[in-house]
């Protein structure tokens, strides 16, 4: 995350369902009519190293960074746009030319989604698409020490802590570094 994510096509859209829980998690690729709401779920999530709405703009049209979308549908989810299905969450995945490293920048699920595998889902078809791509070795990511969920999430997932870096976040805080070898 910054100092500061197949039933459609098997590269880019993924579904899971959860029957005990009767909602389902689909897994896309973000597009540029995804903008105002990764802004504003961003707003709702992030006090400190916010992603500003150029940034998101800039990040989803660059070939080289993958911007992947949860969208939740339930019977009785409260709030929802449509019938049911609400923006999730999204994680950003940036990747470099000649590099076999993919860093997870940003993750982050709507507060009412929360609990019901959105992130999960997300990250598993991070893992998924970097583990099918044979340039890819590792995926690593930063995580405040203090974000005792998200690190329970990155190690249930199989990252492991490689670095402490004091002080790393704008608001002061300390930070780990996450990775896992493909
Ligand atoms: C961290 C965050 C992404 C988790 O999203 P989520 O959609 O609730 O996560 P999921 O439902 O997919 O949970 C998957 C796993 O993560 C772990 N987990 C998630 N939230 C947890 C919590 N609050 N406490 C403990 N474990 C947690 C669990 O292992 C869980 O698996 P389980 O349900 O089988 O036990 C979400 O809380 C969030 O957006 N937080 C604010 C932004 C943030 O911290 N982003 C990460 C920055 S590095």
């Amino acid at each position: 995350m910054p100092s500061q994510q197949k039933p459609q096509s098997a590269s880019n859209r993924s579904k899971t369902s959860a029957p005990e829980t009767a909602h389902s998690i689909t897994v896309r690729k973000a597009q540029l009519s995804d903008l105002d709401k990764l802004v504003a779920l961003e707003n709702r999530v992030f006090t400190y190293d916010q992603i500003g709405r150029r940034s998101f703009r800039y990040l989803l049209q660059r070939p080289s960074v993958q911007v992947w979308v949860a969208e939740l549908t339930h019977n009785s989810v409260p709030g929802a746009e449509d019938s049911a299905t609400i923006f999730a969450g999204y994680t950003i995945i940036l990747t470099r030319k000649n590099s076999r490293k993919w860093r997870v920048y940003s993750l982050a699920t709507a507060p009412e989604a929360r609990g019901k595998g959105a992130a999960k889902a997300l990250m598993n078809v991070v893992q998924e698409t970097a583990e099918n791509n044979p340039n890819v070795s590792t995926v690593s990511l930063e995580v405040k020490c203090d974000n005792a969920g998200a690190i329970a999430l990155y190690r249930n997932l199989g990252f492991e802590v490689v670095d402490v870096m004091p002080n790393y976040y704008s608001d002061g805080s300390d930070g780990y570094r996450l990775q896992i070898s493909l």
